[in-house]
């Protein structure tokens, strides 16, 4: 008999933190299940900020334009409003669990990012993810809630679109477990591994969106993929966007501060899809350098800074590069080109949390409100992985918990639905079967696919053929067949992750196909023009009977309307 339990979060970065500790005020039976150890969460890694109102002159009104303006005008302003309102009880709740912000005379030290009038950016000692995640995991201790790491969620048990938990495999002792719980909060955060160009870590696969999709959710906005102006050419590390609001320059072969053509106001600080646009018009117009081993670059330039600018505000990137590149960023400018950084589509849930799937929540990267619409700015991240995550945490406050749900009536078999009848066994020959070699490759085309295919210009012809190279990984990867026992069960992990990138891609590539205009990230060469009469839409997807469906859903507008992307 398997234990019942209140909540399931899967995923252990910001939002899955967060939601475990809002769950954890309501009920003591609250679990989070990972496939890694809590503090290898990419959350980890966030160094640009925190956005929050905290300069004079700013206002939320002002913080909820600059959104709905960088979401060139698709997020849902409902969203946007909880977002922005909600984000001053955050940062007082961060400070309450020990979260130190960077202040001067007891005054917040606020970064001014893309996209905003203000300065609004939040840090702390330039590592503002991994302050705020070591105070959530020192709380989620403190409170006794249960971490389950090492386990890959495989599927939700789910019937007639009510979940009833999940399944999940251990790679410690090579285990499938099935675990019943009232509900469910998929906190999973990115799925850029999908390309090869991306800032993201490689555990990024997508693994809440796909099993999502798979068990029927609708996804949401899964055409608009955020492009980082700034990585390093060769390793796509990122180079945070505090550079450029420190002061740094982009530069073209003829040393032109190119982005004077492309956003006159903002420049260097315009939103991320602008400034990765400009990049790449730059390169193909032949105005990019050109690297001996990675071709293509653009210089992101700090010589011009004084030290105090750069040992007080640039300390990490100059260690960073100092140590990696064996680069003094005072004398020799970065070579960096665009690369995938984030994803403004997932799951689609309402303004609870809830997904289309009873007792089904999400909450963070892999969800979509949206309140980024078709470009998130800077700093707006870490912000609704707290707010919506303690919004997802606390669903279990409405639910009944005298309520039994009679779990020995829930045959597993029939329960799971993408293996429905012999799920386990084919799991288990699955790890015996796979080719682990054949799997590398095979993510290796997929990610080289998207890469070519489906960044930052779009065409329906390269679309189309993406969409059909897919299929034939797809198909090929499912009837592959090895003798190999010799596989190791940390190995085996990347065949499901692989299965779950070729679903969220497929969701990503069709959704681009059937979006014939440009806005935001998603810009189509052969629709160049937003287009607000016919495409102020979001794009939904599901799975209905093993195939893909697409429809439309209005963008929720209050009081902004739709007006020309100036910067
Ligand atoms: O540039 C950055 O540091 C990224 C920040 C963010 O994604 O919000």
């Amino acid at each position: 008999m398997n234990d019942f339990i209140d909540v399931l979060i899967v995923g252990s970065g910001i939002s899955g933190l967060r939601a475990a500790l809002e769950a954890s005020k309501y009920s003591d039976n609250v679990k989070i299940i990972s496939k890694l150890p809590v503090m290898r969460s990419h959350s980890v890694s966030a160094a640009g900020g925190i956005n929050s109102v905290s300069v004079s002159h700013d206002s939320l009104n002002s913080f909820i334009a600059d959104t709905i303006k960088g979401s060139d005008y698709l997020a849902d302003q409902d969203a946007v409003s909880i977002l922005v309102n909600n984000t001053t009880e955050e940062i007082k709740y961060l400070e309450s669990i020990g979260v130190n912000f960077d202040k001067s005379d007891k005054v917040y030290s606020a970064n001014k990012l893309g996209g905003a009038e203000f300065s609004r950016a939040l840090n702390s000692s330039s590592q503002i993810g991994l302050s705020i995640m070591q105070r959530l995991y020192d709380e989620v201790k403190r409170n006794d809630i249960q971490i389950l790491e090492n386990w890959h969620v495989l599927d939700l048990i789910h019937k007639d679109g009510i979940c009833y938990g999940l399944v999940a495999f251990n790679k410690d002792h090579n285990k499938i477990k099935s675990f019943f719980s009232r509900i469910v909060i998929l906190a999973t955060g990115p799925s850029g591994h999908i390309y090869s160009n991306t800032t993201n870590s490689t555990n990024c696969t997508g693994d809440g969106v796909a099993i999502a999709y798979r068990a029927g959710a609708y996804l949401k906005d899964m055409e608009f993929v955020q492009f980082h102006p700034t990585s390093l050419i060769g390793s796509n590390i990122l180079i945070t966007e505090r550079a450029r609001s420190a002061g740094a320059y982009l530069f073209n072969k003829n040393g032109e501060r190119f982005m004077t053509k492309y956003a006159p106001s903002s420049l260097e600080l315009a939103p991320r899809d602008i400034v990765s646009r400009s990049i790449i018009n730059e390169i193909d117009n032949g105005l990019g350098l050109k690297d001996s081993k990675y071709g293509d670059y653009i210089e992101l330039s700090f010589t011009h800074l004084s030290d105090s600018v750069l040992n007080e505000k640039l300390s990490d990137i100059k260690d960073m590069t100092s140590s990696l590149l064996n680069v003094d960023i005072s004398k020799t400018p970065l070579k960096i080109i665009p690369a995938q950084h984030y994803m403004m589509g997932g799951i689609l849930i309402n303004i609870n949390c809830e997904t289309s799937i009873q007792n089904l929540y999400s909450a963070g990267e892999c969800s979509c409100l949206s309140v980024h619409g078709a470009n998130r700015l800077g700093g707006n991240s870490l912000i609704e992985c707290l707010v919506f995550g303690k919004i997802a945490g606390e669903q279990i406050s409405h639910y009944d918990k005298n309520t039994k749900v009679n779990v020995n009536s829930i045959d597993f078999d029939e329960y799971v639905g993408r293996h429905t009848e012999h799920y386990i066994e084919d799991v288990k020959d699955s790890l015996n079967n796979i080719d682990l070699e054949y799997v590398s490759n095979s993510c290796a085309k997929l990610q080289s696919l998207m890469t070519s295919n489906v960044g930052i210009l779009r065409t329906n012809e390269l679309l189309t053929k993406a969409l059909s190279e897919l299929s034939i990984i797809k198909t090929q990867l499912l009837s592959n067949n090895s003798d190999n026992t010799n596989n190791s069960e940390y190995s085996v992990f990347s065949y499901f992750e692989l299965l779950n990138m070729l679903d969220v891609a497929e969701a990503i590539i069709s959704s681009s196909l059937l979006r014939e205009e440009s806005r935001g990230s998603h810009f189509r060469l052969d629709f160049p023009l937003r287009n607000d009469k016919d495409w102020l839409s979001h794009v939904l997807v599901q799975l209905s009977n093993s195939n893909l469906k697409t429809s439309l859903e209005p963008v929720i507008i209050n009081d902004i309307f739709p007006d020309s992307r100036t910067y």
